[in-house]
This record gives structure tokens, sequence and C-alpha cells, in this order.
């Protein structure tokens, strides 16, 4: 077992990234840090500032470096992160991935390596128009998944995120390509980045990130 591994999760919207965290966080007893979590909380607050993210969330574009950064931040110096963390969601700008640089090293912390979730949009359309998630539970269920199908009573209380809908998707996607690919391509030049296959079940993909993630865990 390595001491501290501090991991990135990147991929287009859908691509499975917040369900391969919580399998890493189980793994590796690592925290799963999600901004898409914390700023959707921050909406829920009913703050002025959560006010001000819902606009970009519901548009389906990003919400502005400073504020997510700043959310980050607040995250990795709660105290709780003593085996490190997976984060999910971040950095998605060229800009943030300084933003993440100074932080991590303000903090003498180490990347251990980016993991890039590769789908087709053809499937991460159809993984997010039929996500649902239980409010009671925060547990995210795929309808196309048959196997995954909670009980009758939980599947009549699921909801589906604001941000699912078929105008919202299509401009996330268009986000994704315009500002988070370079940052993909930038990680890529860096030697840090780990491409895994996103298509099959979510235990297949599991099996292909840790495959990917050996030779790292194994160095740590
Ligand atoms: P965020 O919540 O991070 O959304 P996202 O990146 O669009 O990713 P998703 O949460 O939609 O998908 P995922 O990849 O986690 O997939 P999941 O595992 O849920 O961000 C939301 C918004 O916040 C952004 O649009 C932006 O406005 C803002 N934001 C966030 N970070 C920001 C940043 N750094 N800077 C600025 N703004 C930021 O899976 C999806 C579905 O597929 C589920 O139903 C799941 O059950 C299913 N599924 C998963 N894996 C499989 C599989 N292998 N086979 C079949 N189904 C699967």
């Amino acid at each position: 077992m390595i001491a501290v591994l501090h991991l990135i999760l990147i991929g287009a919207p859908g691509s499975g990234k917040g369900t391969q965290a919580k399998r890493l966080v189980s793994k590796f007893d690592i925290v799963h840090i999600s901004t898409g979590d914390m700023l959707r909380e921050a909406v829920h607050s009913g703050s002025d500032l959560g006010e001000l993210i819902s606009t970009y969330l519901r548009a389906g574009r990003l919400v502005p470096d400073n504020h997510v950064t700043a959310l980050v931040e607040e995250r990795v110096d709660r105290g709780d992160v003593p085996n490190g963390f997976v984060i999910d969601g971040y950095p998605r700008t060229i800009n943030q991935i300084q933003a993440f640089a100074d932080l991590m090293k303000a903090r003498s912390r180490r990347l251990a390596a980016v993991v890039c979730i590769d789908v087709p949009d053809v499937s991460v359309i159809s993984r997010m128009a039929n996500r649902r998630i239980d409010p009671e539970t925060g547990r995210i269920y795929n309808l196309n998944l048959k196997a995954d199908w909670p009980s009758l009573d939980i599947m009549e209380r699921l909801v589906q995120r604001d941000d699912d809908r078929p105008d919202v998707i299509k401009q996330r996607l268009d986000t994704y390509r315009a500002e988070t690919e370079p940052v993909i391509e930038a990680y890529r030049g860096t030697g840090e980045l780990i491409e895994v296959n996103g298509s099959g079940t979510p235990d297949e993909v599991f099996e292909r990130v840790t495959h990917g993630l050996a030779t790292v865990t194994e160095s740590s």
C-alpha cells in the first residue's frame, strides 16, 4: 500500500469520473474532491455566490476560475486528507492547471497521475440523459443499466440533474471541447497522463484504471 496518492480524473461530462472516483476512494482510502458536487452544494446553500454559480451550471458553462480554485483550496486545507485525494472535474481550463500546480507546490503535495476517461460522445449523451440521483443518499443510477436498478420505492424518488437536459448537455460538450481538451493535451506533454478506455461496465473500466495506475502506485 502506498503512503499518499494525489490523482486527477478528467474526461467528458458523463464519462464516468464520479463513478470511478468512488471506487478509487475505497481502494486507496483517499478523499473524493468533486468540483461539480461542491458547486451544487454552493447553489443549494442559497447564498449570493450560490445564486451566481447556478447561472453558469444551468447554462452548461464553466464557473469562473477564481471561484472554483478557492473551493478546491478550502477543501484540500480541511485537514482530513492525510492519504491524498482524487480530484474530479478540476483543472478544466489552462488557467486552472497553473492554479492547481501552485496550490500543490505551496502544500508540498505531489501529483501522481492524471487519469483521462475516454468515452465516445454517443455514450456520454446517453449516460447523462439516463442518469438519475437518489436525493436521500446521493447515489447515482443509470437507467440503462438494468442490473443497477433500485427497489421501486427508491426508483420513485429519483431525480434528474438540471444540467442533464438535452440543450445543456450539448453546451457542456461544446465547453469541454473548447476549454478542457486543451488541458488533456497539456498533461499529455508532461508524461503524467494515463488514458483509459471508458466503454464497458463500471467494473471493467475500473480494472483498466487500476491497471494504468499500477506503475504509479507501486513507485509512490
Ligand atoms: P460536474 O458535476 O463535474 O459535471 P461533468 O464533468 O459534466 O461530469 P458529470 O458529473 O456529468 O459526469 P461524470 O463524468 O462524473 O459521470 P458519472 O460518473 O456521474 O460539473 C458540473 C458543472 O459544474 C460544469 O458543467 C460546470 O458548470 C461546473 N464546474 C465543475 N467543475 C468546474 C471547474 N473546474 N471549473 C469551472 N466550472 C466547473 O456517470 C454519468 C452516468 O453514467 C451515471 O448515470 C452513471 O451511473 C453512468 N455510468 C458511469 N460509468 C458507466 C459505465 N461504465 N457504463 C454505463 N454507465 C455508466
